[in-house]
């Protein structure tokens, strides 16, 4: 029996991805391990998102090299968005013996058993059909509360700073009869919240089925699981899955909506099809309807030739819509883009730096704002486990994503609860029992 170990990096596509991996090599009789020590194969799932996250990712793999040095049969495997972004140069460092981009995992345990041969191996095609809709993935999430489900792949916008088209390919659904299938088996694994995944998950389209039919095909199959789901395009979240969100109150009241800027020259040069405009519209669409629902962002500071008035427009959106919690982000060039083509990235570093600053302090405030609203307010919460702090406490989150903590020795993961908020810092709600 060999047994794998896989690092996961990037976003909640590599985790789930990870997950198809040991399936796909748990066929074949490979055993998962936690131990990198004991592990015959190593893998990364890597992320191509920012140079600072590669440059980690090439730091670790230089650690892989101990193992492998230390018992020449270990193989090391470079999966996800940077196997496809660097390809044979990964194999030209010599610490790397099998390269499989995000489409070729069904090929994993033919190139493992090539590379272990001698034969270092490669296989960075990208696909239009492969979604794996047909690969039961091995849950890695340890306490059996929450799972991530697929529900397309790839990219077909070309956001002029993002690498994702090219990691990733060619944007494709995965058939609706197996993501039903697999809420469905969650639900009887007694999971109690599934997390519906894709880059774009508003332009989900499979037969006559789009985002707001397959977000209430699933809400109604599984009525006692929480559903959330991530990512939405601000340019294509529809009216419909707004109102799929409000008539299933097994929906979380939650939205993920990247704003990226709040300046339209830069959005334009970023390639995202809205405008500011169009955004606070959604997001009044949204609180119209859910006036309870959180609504996060991400934003990158520092595009091309942003300037401090762009900059401005962007803390006074952030100002405008009070967000729950956001990603924030210096621009980082990414090789091959439309952007690092055509735009120089001419924002000075430390004034990406002083700019990313100023959000994060508007946003904390924010952050703190909103929570402080909530103070009074009960919740049901999902228990996700002790908390980190305490053993006498537990945490889990709310609908809106919240994380709260509270007393609590009675329950357990998995369990629902309700609480009452008394108390907040700017990242969690203290609660007692309500
Ligand atoms: N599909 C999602 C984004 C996935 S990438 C969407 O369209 O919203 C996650 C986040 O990383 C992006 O929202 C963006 O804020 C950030 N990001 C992407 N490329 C980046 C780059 N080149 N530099 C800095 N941040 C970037
Ligand atoms: Fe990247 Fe834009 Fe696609 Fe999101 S929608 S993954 S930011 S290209
Ligand atoms: Fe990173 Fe690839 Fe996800 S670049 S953010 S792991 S799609």
């Amino acid at each position: 029996m060999r047994k794998v170990y896989i690092e996961t990096y990037g976003c909640q596509m590599n985790v789930a991805d990870t997950e198809v991996v040991f399936s796909i090599l748990g066929r074949e009789g490979y055993i998962r391990t936690e131990e990198i020590g004991e592990a015959d194969v190593i893998l990364a799932n890597t992320c191509s998102i920012r140079d600072n996250a590669e440059q980690r990712i090439l730091g670790r793999i230089g650690q892989f090299n101990i193992y492998r040095k230390a018992r020449p049969d270990v193989i090391v495997g470079i999966l996800g968005c940077m196997a496809e972004r660097m390809k044979e140069t990964l194999l030209e460092s010599g610490k790397v013996d099998v390269v499989a981009g995000p489409d070729a995992y069904r090929r994993l345990p033919e190139l493992l058993a090539a590379a272990s041969q001698g034969h270092p191996q490669i296989d960075v095609i990208l696909s239009r059909e492969e979604t794996y809709a047909d690969i039961a993935p091995v849950r890695v999430d340890k306490n059996g509360v929450s799972a991530f489900i697929s529900i397309m792949r790839g990219c077909n916008n070309v956001c002029s700073y993002c690498v994702v088209p090219y990691t990733r390919g060619a944007e494709r659904s995965r058939d609706y009869h197996t993501i039903v299938r697999e809420a469905c088996d969650c639900a009887e694994r007694g999971y109690k919240e599934i997390t519906l995944l894709g880059q774009n998950v508003d332009s989900y389209h499979f037969g006559e089925y789009d985002f707001a039919r397959l977000l209430a095909l699933v809400a109604e199959s599984v009525p006692d699981l929480r559903i959330r789901f991530s990512t939405s395009n601000p340019q294509d979240i529809s009216d419909a899955v707004i109102e799929t969100m409000a008539t299933h109150a097994n929906i979380c009241r939650h939205i993920h909506l990247p704003v990226q800027s709040g300046s339209d020259r830069i959005l334009e040069k970023m390639r995202r099809r809205y405008t500011r405009a169009w955004y606070l519209d959604r997001v009044a669409k949204i609180r119209a309807l859910m006036p309870d629902c959180a609504i996060t962002t991400d934003v990158i500071a520092g595009f091309c030739s942003e300037t401090e008035e762009d900059h401005r427009d962007t803390l006074d959106i952030f100002e405008q819509v009070g967000f729950d919690a956001a990603f924030m982000f210096q621009y980082s060039e990414r090789p091959g883009t439309l952007a690092a083509k055509k735009y120089p990235d001419d924002v000075a570093p430390d004034v990406k730096t002083r700019r990313l600053e100023e959000i994060i302090a508007v946003q904390n405030r924010l952050s703190l704002e909103s929570n402080r609203r909530d103070v009074g307010k009960t919740f049901r919460v999902l228990v996700e486990g002790p908390s980190k702090r305490n053993a006498a406490e537990l945490c889990g989150r709310n609908s809106q994503n919240k994380m709260c903590i509270w007393p609590d020795t009675a329950h357990r993961a998995g369990d629902f609860v309700d609480v009452k908020v008394k108390d907040c810092t700017q990242a969690t709600l203290l609660c007692e029992p309500a």
